[in-house]
């Protein structure tokens, strides 16, 4: 049952004509008055479709809010917390990779959506995920200047006859970086019987140990197409929350209680609130690099359709 904030919540995004979209990290309570809870890709896809809505609340961290604008610049985009950011986006400088781009003039440039605006501007096309491998199989070139996230890059790698070439050095996820093999061990001694899905930002050891490596949408249509009843689920911790609320006659233990993505946590239903009423606080991007990122989103919307 909705608590009496959240149905307030509910009344005003209603009166706004507002649209409020969530990232499948989101806490409980903020899925529960989402009309839309997706991944990285499935938000993209969401957000190039909004026409009829004149406020967007997105509850998820800066890179994809950007995004949401980039695709939407003539809507209000607005983030419940401002300082919501992903800090593996900020790993990779649009001057670190334009470097990157002079020492390898041959190499086309796939970016992960977990990137910023300017950075993006730089980029042939963009990838989550869930399109990783099909992003750059589409793509003439056989060597890719791929970031900024090295396991995603490395995921691809292990796929794919062409020549990965991750940057920055080092690029990674603080969240998935927390897992380790032995987590992989200790929980599967515990349920032996569950299937192990994991994110491809996890390091290369925990992914060849699990029997799927998916992004966070690839992770609820396996649960759902498997016959399996348990799941150990190696990605931030709110996936399960999701994943709990749809499959209630399903088991899921997660490969660590601690993987929490701090920053996901900051957005609250007081705070999704106040954005709708005082319709704060605004995402933008300067103009010209909306434009040019805008080239590198719609490549990977299409490639993805
Ligand atoms: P997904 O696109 O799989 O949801 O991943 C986004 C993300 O930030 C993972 O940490
Ligand atoms: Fe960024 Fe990692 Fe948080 Fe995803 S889980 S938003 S990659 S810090």
């Amino acid at each position: 049952m909705l608590t009496d904030l959240q149905k307030e919540i509910i009344d005003l995004k209603n009166e706004k004509n507002a649209i409020i979209l969530a990232h499948n990290y989101q806490p409980g309570g903020i899925q529960e008055i989402a009309d839309f809870i997706g991944d990285s890709l499935e938000l993209c896809i969401k957000a190039s479709e909004i026409e009829d809505k004149d406020l967007v609340v997105f509850c998820g961290v800066d890179f994809m809010a950007e995004t949401a604008y980039i695709l939407n610049p003539d809507k209000k985009i607005v983030i419940p917390d401002t300082e919501a950011e992903c800090p593996m986006a900020h790993m990779l400088s649009s001057k670190q990779l334009e470097e990157a781009k002079q020492k390898h003039p041959d190499a086309a440039v796939v970016l992960y959506v977990n990137s910023l605006a300017d950075a993006k501007a730089k980029a042939d096309i963009l990838c989550t995920s869930a399109n990783a491998l099909k992003v750059v199989e589409s793509l003439d070139q056989d060597k890719i200047l791929f970031g900024p996230d090295n396991n995603l890059a490395n995921f691809v790698a292990n796929q794919t006859d062409k020549e990965i070439i991750p940057v920055p050095e080092g690029g990674h996820c603080y969240v998935h970086k927390m897992f380790h093999k032995g987590d992989i061990a200790f929980v599967k001694e515990n349920y032996p019987n569950a299937e192990i899905i994991v994110h491809p930002e996890c390091n290369m050891e925990v992914q060849s140990l699990a029997d799927y490596v998916l992004s966070t949408g690839g992770m609820i249509s396996r649960v759902k197409e498997s016959d399996n009843n348990e799941f150990i689920i190696g990605t931030e911790i709110d996936l399960i929350t999701r994943l709990s609320r749809e499959f209630p006659n399903k088991k899921f233990y997660p490969l660590l209680d601690e993987a929490i993505c701090k920053t996901m946590k900051l957005h609250s239903l007081e705070k999704v609130k106040n954005s709708l009423i005082n319709e704060e606080f605004e995402v933008s991007v300067p103009e010209d690099i909306a434009k040019k990122s805008l080239k590198a989103v719609q490549k990977m919307i299409n490639v993805s359709k």
